[in-house]
């Protein structure tokens, strides 16, 4: 479904990624892990059109990405959630449901899938008409998820979904992650903190110094005792 290879990008005269080569195939849930500043959310937003390469590929669905603008790419199904959450924290719950249907158009379309949020999460409706700002950082990343995969979308990149987040918090939005890919999206996702993300993905890739350095199935990396040494805390 995606796939980059040998990528370089960055802001301006600092590059940060220096080749990068990673692939994704269809309903798969891929992890990159690595420390702060390897180049993970750089990743993400050059995957997004948010920083354009300064040269490499980037192919989704066989179709040439790189230099493509964010719209096209929602347009061609790719959503992204930032690190630090997607919502609009001075609208409401519903009203930032309501912009995230958009895309569907019709009012009445629009409406089914607020409802189904809601039948889904009921903690959202009833807190619906309440500031999204006002919401826990759990309840927060709960609503990006859903804001993001209410139109269906092909591919969710998503950035440290986890962050902040206690460790009871973090299971709940992994539950959902892995429902949300079991309904046929697929999932690129970016961990600092990366075991339970491990431990949901089917592979994973670290990343460090702007390459990646390793790549194998999540379950693999946990094993593997320079990941654990290096990149896990031991
Ligand atoms: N807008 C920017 N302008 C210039 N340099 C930036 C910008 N954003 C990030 N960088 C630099 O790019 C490098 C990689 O940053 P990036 O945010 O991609 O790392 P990361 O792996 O996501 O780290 P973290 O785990 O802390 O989120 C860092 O050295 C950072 O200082
Ligand atoms: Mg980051």
């Amino acid at each position: 479904m995606l796939e980059v290879y040998d990528l370089y990008s960055g802001y301006g005269k600092i590059e940060v990624l220096h080749g990068v080569f990673l692939r994704v195939s269809h309903r798969e849930i891929v992890c990159i892990i690595g420390p702060n500043g390897s180049g993970k959310s750089t990743l993400l937003k050059s995957i997004f059109g948010l920083i354009k390469p300064y040269r490499g590929k980037i192919q989704f669905m066989g179709l040439e990405i790189s230099q493509k603008d964010p719209e096209e790419k929602v347009a061609l199904g790719i959503s992204y959630i930032p690190q630090g959450r997607n919502i609009f924290p001075s609208l409401s719950v519903l009203e930032n449901l309501e912009m995230g249907a958009t895309p569907l158009r019709d009012p009445l379309k629009m409406k089914k899938a607020i409802q189904e949020i809601f039948d889904h999460y009921p903690l959202l409706e009833k807190k619906k008409r309440l500031k999204a700002g006002s919401l826990s950082g759990g309840e927060k990343q709960i609503l990006a998820l859903a804001r993001t995969s209410m139109i269906k979308p092909e591919l969710i990149l998503l950035d440290e979904p986890s962050l902040g987040l206690a460790p009871k918090v973090v299971d709940q939005i992994y539950r959902e992650i892995d429902l949300i890919n079991h309904q046929g999206v697929t999932f690129l996702i970016v961990e600092q903190n990366a075991r339970k993300a491990l431990r949901l993905a089917h592979r994973a890739y670290v990343l460090d110094l702007g390459v990646n350095r390793l790549e194998d199935t999540g379950e693999g990396l946990l094993q593997n005792e320079e990941v654990k040494r290096l990149y896990l805390g031991g």
